[in-house]
């Protein structure tokens, strides 16, 4: 048995468009890909694929299903050959009972064991070194926060681990990244004399670490852990375990440059920050802490080099960008950085700072029209020119069609000139399919069907609409179950998590009305109103039992809230 985990977790990491399109050659169109149905025989176009909802459906044939089901369907493989063939391209390995992973899983865990040792013996380190110490208080820092950060101090020396960390091998040390063997191949540690940030994941494993010199003139300033089984740079981020309680609470993050930003707006009461780790920020940064919250600030230095950061960051965004996620960029003010700038203001000031932060699509208008006064036709050509592969990239529907708003008005453009330029905003697709199973599903399937389909929508408040035992209150609580669960909320995923809870023809019979859904409603607004109609339902169904239990008391019995309720529902009728 392949775990479930690690099935959501390869559709999280792969896309279905891409796997789709290695087979089917497909168009744009609009928010999706389109092609003529690989499942059927047909000539004009009705099979499209989703990337935000990572499934592909027909509407001829009402095929259907995530990135794993396409390959089972079209090229014949069994769920474990589709899942190999898919982590292979992913660069995961596949967690197989037999071959792997004990060992995979005990190298894990002893990489990690001898992380979490030399974390410990650089914390111990420095209670030792006064040097250590001050160095860190004079940069404002309290032990109370250095603990909080597990702050440590590597020493002097090249051989401490060796000496100090129990029972380790060699090979563990170079494999953790914490040595390395010089040329003569002798062992010595990475760091060396440097204050020491460890990087903890979200299980708490310590899979890093970052170094800073404390004597200037050390280079360089900063000393990272390489990538490792442990640690993808790509992936993680500084402080997150510390920050998450925070960013649920303020519901939005604070995404900064350095270990020591993070630190110092901990230390002054912001503790909402994370920092990438000497790298540009990438998709899989913003689609992690996509879990905590869905507005996502960047903090930039406002220097030449902070601005340069950020055009990069909003460039690697692109792609995770969905039309509920609000992206925006802080830039400080010069010669400041997170860190100086909050130990010299009070953090009211910061706070009103992060308020007046640009939006996505302000700064990326400022940025395109800053040294660009549209004053010529080869100036509004160049603008063209740059904004052409940004809206490539943007899945989100809605911004992507403001954003060529936007630029239409900029260059006094009209929608059909727009058009012409970058072909049709949205799938121009007329759907002449019948809305089947709108007309013949119960309420509660149909609305089980919309979760489905417009998974970001779903809300935990909505299991109480569901709560007798018939197969429909089954599904929407199981829905609304694994959405919980699940770190990104898409169709591929819940269908996934469907499937080892439900019978085969359950599944079957969803797909299929998946499959032959009109997709061209808007199928929030169904969802809002179709949950406001189960409530009312809900509400007169409670109301009835209690008038029918009331009415068996006598009136001399009822408390002043029984006879209100009695009277009001009498005006009712
Ligand atoms: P900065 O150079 O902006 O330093 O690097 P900083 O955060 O202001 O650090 P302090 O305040 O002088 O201590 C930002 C981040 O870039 C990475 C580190 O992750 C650092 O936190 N970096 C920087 C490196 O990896 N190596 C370096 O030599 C410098
Ligand atoms: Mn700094």
């Amino acid at each position: 048995m392949i775990p479930e985990s690690f099935i959501q977790e390869l559709l999280n990491r792969v896309d279905v468009v891409e796997v789709v399109d290695k087979k089917v050659q497909l168009k744009k169109a609009g928010a999706n890909f389109v092609a003529c149905c690989p499942f059927h025989k047909e000539k004009t176009p009705s099979f499209s694929v989703s990337p935000s909802k990572q499934f592909y459906h027909c509407f001829g044939c009402g095929a259907h299903g995530s990135a794993i089901s396409f390959l089972i369907e079209y090229d014949g493989m069994t769920f474990v050959e589709a899942v190999n063939e898919l982590a292979n391209a992913a660069g995961l390995k596949v967690p197989n009972e037999q071959t792997i992973n004990p060992k995979a899983v005990k190298e894990h865990q002893k990489l990690e064991q001898v992380m979490q040792s030399a974390n410990i013996f650089f914390q111990k380190q420095l209670r030792q070194s006064k040097k250590a110490i001050d160095y860190l208080k004079a940069r404002g820092l309290t032990g109370e926060i250095a603990k909080e950060f597990g702050i440590g101090y590597a020493p002097e020396g090249w051989a401490n681990l060796e000496k100090h960390i129990p029972n380790c091998d060699t090979s563990d040390l170079i494999n953790a990244g914490l040595a390395q063997k010089n040329e003569q191949g002798k062992l010595y540690d990475r760091f060396r004399d440097r204050i020491i940030f460890p990087i903890i994941n979200e299980k708490k494993e310590v899979i890093g670490f970052g170094g800073r010199v404390i004597n200037p003139e050390d280079t360089p300033k900063y000393y990272n852990s390489p990538e490792t089984p442990l640690f993808q740079k790509s992936y993680e981020l500084y402080g997150l375990i510390n920050a998450r309680k925070a960013i649920r609470e303020k519901n939005y993050v604070l995404v900064v440059e350095g270990y020591m930003d993070v630190v110092a707006l901990a230390q002054h009461g912001v503790k909402n920050a994370v920092a990438t780790l000497g790298t540009a920020t990438t998709q899989f940064h913003i689609k992690k802490l996509m879990r905590y919250t869905q507005e996502v600030v960047f903090c930039f230095d406002g220097d030449h080099a902070g601005k340069e950061a950020a055009w990069r960051a909003l460039n690697n965004a692109l792609e995770a960008l969905n039309d509920n996620l609000n992206l925006k960029f802080l830039f400080l003010p010069n010669n400041h950085d997170p860190d100086s700038y909050i130990r010299e203001h009070p953090k009211e000031n910061f706070e009103e700072m992060v308020e007046a932060s640009l939006p996505f699509s302000e700064y990326l208008i400022k940025y395109l029209t800053q040294n660009n006064d549209l004053s010529s036709q080869e100036k509004k050509v160049k603008l063209l020119n740059e904004v052409e592969p940004i809206l490539k990239k943007i899945n989100a529907s809605k911004l992507k069609l403001l954003l060529r708003k936007k630029i239409a008005t900029l260059l006094e453009l009209n929608s059909q000139d727009m058009n012409q330029i970058f072909g049709a905003a949205t799938s121009n697709k007329a759907s002449v399919q019948k809305n089947i199973f709108l007309a013949n599903r119960s309420q509660k399937r149909k609305f089980c069907l919309l979760m489905l389909l417009e998974p970001s929508s779903i809300r935990q408040e909505d299991s109480i609409l569901f709560d007798s035992d018939s197969l429909d209150d089954e599904l929407g609580r199981a829905i609304i179950g694994i959405a919980k669960d699940l770190g990104e909320k898409r169709t591929a995923n819940i269908m996934f998590g469907l499937e080892s809870r439900f019978d085969k023809n359950v599944i079957s019979e969803i797909n299929h009305q998946l499959g032959s859904f009109d997709m061209n409603l808007d199928l929030k607004e169904e969802l809002a109103a179709l949950s406001l109609n189960l409530q009312q339902k809900g509400s007169s169904k409670t109301n009835l039992s209690k008038l029918n239990l009331l009415k068996g008391k006598s009136i001399s019995s009822l408390s002043a809230e029984e006879r209100n309720f009695l009277q009001n529902m009498r005006k009712k009728k």
